[in-house]
């Protein structure tokens, strides 16, 4: 196989999109902490992909966080990005100001499901209490809420939600959980805690909630999420449609 960035998936080039979603981050939101890329990072796990992925990040003025998805191989990912692994899976933490953000592992791999095994699960609950006075953010590739979509709540679903939000009803701390996977928009809530989801740098998936069958993508806007931390750790998100954003009209209001 042939890859040097020149590919495309569903007729798009994830690697041009990525690109334009670094530089409208540096161009709009070059104050931001972080930046996290829920996966997938890749589309076939190859070590040529996640060399482009390191070229692309490489150069980012913004350090870039990232955690797998269920099309990603963690050994891949090391190979080429040492530094994210602990114990053998990919999470870690980064602590900004009185704001704790863990970085969570739930890949199951070549499986489009995910999960937290009992070793992820108690590394997730080790972190918690020691950071239990600072406000926390989760960051996932799997939803661990439904989405009213078939396919990703029946096939493609986080397989440990049960386990999951049974761990944080201890934690009164944590503020919201932010999610990859479902190519969409979606917010919602539970147990206090708000979570999203922003769509994909490439293809996204289509709102069918009634399609019991088929998987079916489409090409809404690529958009990357813009999170902002206010009173109370609260949150406040933009979706910022990168590839539309210098198409401004005067409006009235
Ligand atoms: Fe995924």
């Amino acid at each position: 196989m042939i890859e040097n960035g020149s590919e495309s998936l569903y007729g798009i080039n994830p690697n041009f999109r990525l690109k334009e979603a670094l530089k409208s981050i540096q161009k709009n939101h070059s104050d931001a902490k972080f930046i996290v890329i829920t996966g997938d990072l890749t589309d076939n796990a190859s070590s040529k992909a996640y060399e482009i992925l390191s070229e692309n990040i490489k150069n980012s003025l913004i350090p870039v966080y990232m955690i797998l998805g269920n099309h990603d191989k963690r050994d891949v990912f090391n190979n080429c990005f040492p530094d994210f692994i602990d114990n053998g899976f990919c999470q870690y933490i980064k602590k900004v100001d009185n704001t704790v953000h863990i970085f969570l592992d739930t890949l199951v791999e070549d499986k489009p499901y995910g999960e937290l095994c009992s070793s992820r699960m108690k590394w997730l609950k080790k972190r918690l209490d020691e950071f239990s006075e600072d406000f926390v953010y989760l960051y996932m590739h799997h939803h661990p809420i439904s989405s009213g979509l078939y396919e990703m709540d029946n096939m493609a679903d986080f397989k440990s939600t049960k386990e999951f939000w049974s761990l944080l009803k201890n934690y009164k701390n944590v503020k919201h959980i932010s999610f990859g996977h479902l190519h969409r928009v979606m917010h919602s809530s539970k147990q206090n805690i708000s979570l999203h989801s922003t769509r994909s740098t490439t293809f996204q998936v289509a709102y069918k909630p009634d399609t019991k069958t088929e998987y079916l993508t489409n090409e809404e806007h690529p958009t990357y999420a813009v999170i902002d931390i206010i009173e109370e750790g609260n949150t406040r998100i933009h979706h910022h449609e990168f590839m539309n954003e210098d198409r401004f009209f005067l409006g009235d209001y």
